[in-house]
């Protein structure tokens, strides 16, 4: 698969997060097409993916073109499709979307109809090739064309496929949206830190090594979260007093609450770009 000519419609930061995971899977550097508006991405794209082939046109790309990931802003979406809808209309390529709150239905008019579409949600740390991707596909789409997705959404992360269109709103309010949740937590954890005489380095340190531990931890276990964070609360100790004082708040309401708000936003997003 790797030999596949995959365009990419918008090299912003989702578009090289996934070029630089691809080329790190060894994908030929040939094969892989980006397309940008903007003249300053465009010098940075060409001296970044230097074998790959950059353009401010999507019109030769898209003759060779196996797939396309559209990888603008979601309010960029309308006019990036219109603007190759003709072309995609003669080759047909399976369309990869990733913007956020765009729905397949709407893709698939701007694009004149009929063509396979996955639309998908990944999520920052695809940055650093961490993310996670929930992907949901037309009935047009090939077994083949969803392994070449799942693939290249692979490349930065792991993925994972969803049953319903709707679903993308909870992954979206979960995962998308859920980097930030953490980031909350750990500007909270450094602040406590600092209050209890930390300075600034050695908060951010324990904070942040604790984080990708407990993480690492989890993924590799088979335990639930409730179980292990059972096993490091003794009766008594330190831990339990935090962890009452969290109960004590409702944090997991708290919670619940802030994700299902996310998901509403997601869903009202979505029907904006209808
Ligand atoms: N960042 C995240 O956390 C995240 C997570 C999941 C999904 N996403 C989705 O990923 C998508 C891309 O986000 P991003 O942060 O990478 O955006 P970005 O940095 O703004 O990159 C998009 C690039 O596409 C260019 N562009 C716009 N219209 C174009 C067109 N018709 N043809 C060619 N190039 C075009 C833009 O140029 P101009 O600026 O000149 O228009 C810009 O350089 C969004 O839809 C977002 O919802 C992002």
């Amino acid at each position: 698969m790797q030999n596949l000519n995959i365009v990419f419609i918008g090299g912003g930061n989702m578009g090289q997060a996934l070029v630089t995971g691809l080329l790190d899977s060894d994908w030929n550097a040939d094969s892989i097409t980006i397309v940008d508006n903007d003249q300053a991405i465009l010098s940075k794209l060409s001296e970044k993916f230097s074998n790959c082939h950059v353009y401010s046109q999507s019109e030769a790309a898209l003759n060779l073109a196996d797939v396309v990931v559209l990888a603008v802003k979601p309010q960029a979406m309308q006019t990036a499709c219109e603007q190759i809808a003709a072309q995609c209309q003669i080759k047909r390529p399976l369309i990869i979307s990733i913007a956020a709150g765009v729905l397949i239905n709407s893709i698939d008019s701007w694009l004149g109809g009929e063509l396979p579409i996955i639309r998908c949600m990944p999520n920052t740390p695809a940055l650093v090739q961490s993310g996670i991707t929930g992907l949901y596909a037309n009935t047009e789409v090939s077994a083949k064309q969803r392994e070449l997705a799942f693939e290249i959404l692979s490349s930065v992360g792991t993925a994972l496929w969803l049953e319903y269109e709707s679903l993308l709103d909870a992954v979206t309010a979960v995962s998308g949206s859920g980097p930030a949740y953490f980031f909350y937590l750990i500007e909270a954890m450094m602040d406590a830190g600092k209050s209890l005489g930390l300075n600034e380095t050695q908060a951010r340190e324990l904070t942040v090594a604790t984080a990708t531990g407990a993480a690492k931890l989890i993924a590799k276990s088979d335990q639930s979260a409730q179980a292990l964070r059972l096993a490091v609360t003794s009766k008594g100790g330190t831990t339990e007093a935090a962890i009452n004082t969290l109960q004590q708040y409702d944090m997991k309401k708290i919670i619940e609450t802030a994700i299902k708000n996310a998901a509403t936003r997601s869903q009202q997003l979505s029907n904006t770009n209808e």
